[in-house]
């Protein structure tokens, strides 16, 4: 019997409209745009500035534009997963406050905390519920306000990310184009290099803790772009070994948008044609789980029906992966 695969039947994405630009940055820490073009490919980065906004509201809009789009009612959304590492609080989940917002109630909802690999963990969970054939309408989120948790005087960190994100609607696959396969990694001693030391069970959030700046991205770069490019290239050749493929069939390369050399490796690392690869990082930089959908959602228009797409992704935890899927519509 084949198996029932979740299609992607819609995408959306929303990015805010303050642009935080290489030149703003010189005024903030001691860079220039030069050094930040050439080391990270990076020109501007989108910044929720609206006091009391968080990721539920971006992803409300998205969302809103998704159902839409799609001509769903919120009545039918079975299950809503949003992944962030910038929930609006620490419980509940956002993906509860997302579905208030928009007046979804029939769904079950909740986070995913992969870092930059939450869409690629999202998407594979909700296309499993799918596959199952217990859920027909699932949404995946993919959305980060990197700005709340940004320290605007360390130039190793506040160059890199931004804020936004997208979201895709699951269903039910009509004529075998979906997803197919992940290849997802995980490993845990990687937190070493990139993690936020204060606001866990681990260290509560005192006044010591936020005098120490303990409330922001801690990274340590080098580390992480290593890691980084073995690993995404590591999982797309798993992937598409396992599915009998070769690069040269893939229509469609879209890589976790974190550093443009991080890009360039894993292309290079595939001998992968580079005009086949999805990349705007120099208009968002790293919206962590954001920068999948979004990128999807800007090359819709050129994505035609049964196009081979691998998706890949390294982040935070160390969390790792590649899916491959069929665009379905
Ligand atoms: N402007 C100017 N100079 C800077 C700078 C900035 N914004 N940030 C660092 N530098 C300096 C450093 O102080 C260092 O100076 P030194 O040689 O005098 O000590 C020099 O530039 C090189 O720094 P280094 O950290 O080695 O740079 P890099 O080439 O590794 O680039 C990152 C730094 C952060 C851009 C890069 O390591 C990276 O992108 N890593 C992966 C990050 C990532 O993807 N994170 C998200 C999770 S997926």
């Amino acid at each position: 019997m084949n198996r029932q695969l979740a299609a992607i039947t819609g995408i959306e994405a929303y990015v805010p409209e303050y642009r935080l630009t290489n030149t703003e940055l010189e005024k903030l820490v001691d860079t220039n745009d030069e050094w930040i073009v050439s080391r990270t490919g990076i020109k501007e980065r989108r910044i929720l500035k609206d006091p009391g906004k968080a990721v539920s509201d971006m992803a409300a809009i998205i969302v809103d534009k998704l159902l839409k789009k799609t001509n769903t009612s919120p009545d039918e959304i079975e299950l809503v997963i949003c992944c962030t590492v910038t929930g609006d609080m620490v419980f509940p989940d956002t993906a509860n406050i997302i579905c208030d917002k928009v007046g979804i109630k029939n769904a079950f909802a909740f986070d995913i905390n992969a870092a930059c690999s939450g869409f690629l963990f999202g998407l594979t969970t909700g296309s499993k519920f799918i596959e199952a054939g217990t859920h027909k309408k699932v949404i995946v989120i993919g959305a980060d306000k990197m700005s709340s948790i940004i320290d605007y005087t360390d130039r190793a960190t506040c160059i890199i990310f931004g804020d936004g994100g997208g979201a895709v609607l699951l269903e039910p696959s009509k004529d075998g184009h979906g997803i197919v396969d992940s290849v997802l990694c995980g490993d845990g001693s990687g937190r070493e290099y990139l993690h936020m030391k204060a606001g866990g069970s681990l260290r509560p959030a005192s006044a010591e803790t936020v005098a120490n700046k303990e409330h922001y991205v801690y990274q340590e770069g080098k580390a992480v772009f290593k890691s980084a490019i073995n690993g995404m290239v590591d999982t797309v050749q798993k992937v598409l070994k396992r599915n009998h493929l070769t690069t040269a069939d893939v229509d469609w390369l879209v890589p976790h948008q974190a550093n443009i050399r991080i890009i360039n490796g894993v292309a290079d690392g595939l001998d992968f044609d580079k005009s086949k690869v999805m990349i705007n990082i120099e208009k968002y930089g790293n919206t962590t789980a954001g920068t999948l959908p979004l990128c999807l959602h800007e090359w819709e228009p050129k994505l035609k029906k049964g196009d081979k797409i691998v998706l890949t992704t390294f982040g935070g935890g160390f969390t790792w992966g590649a899916t491959y899927l069929t665009w379905a519509y």
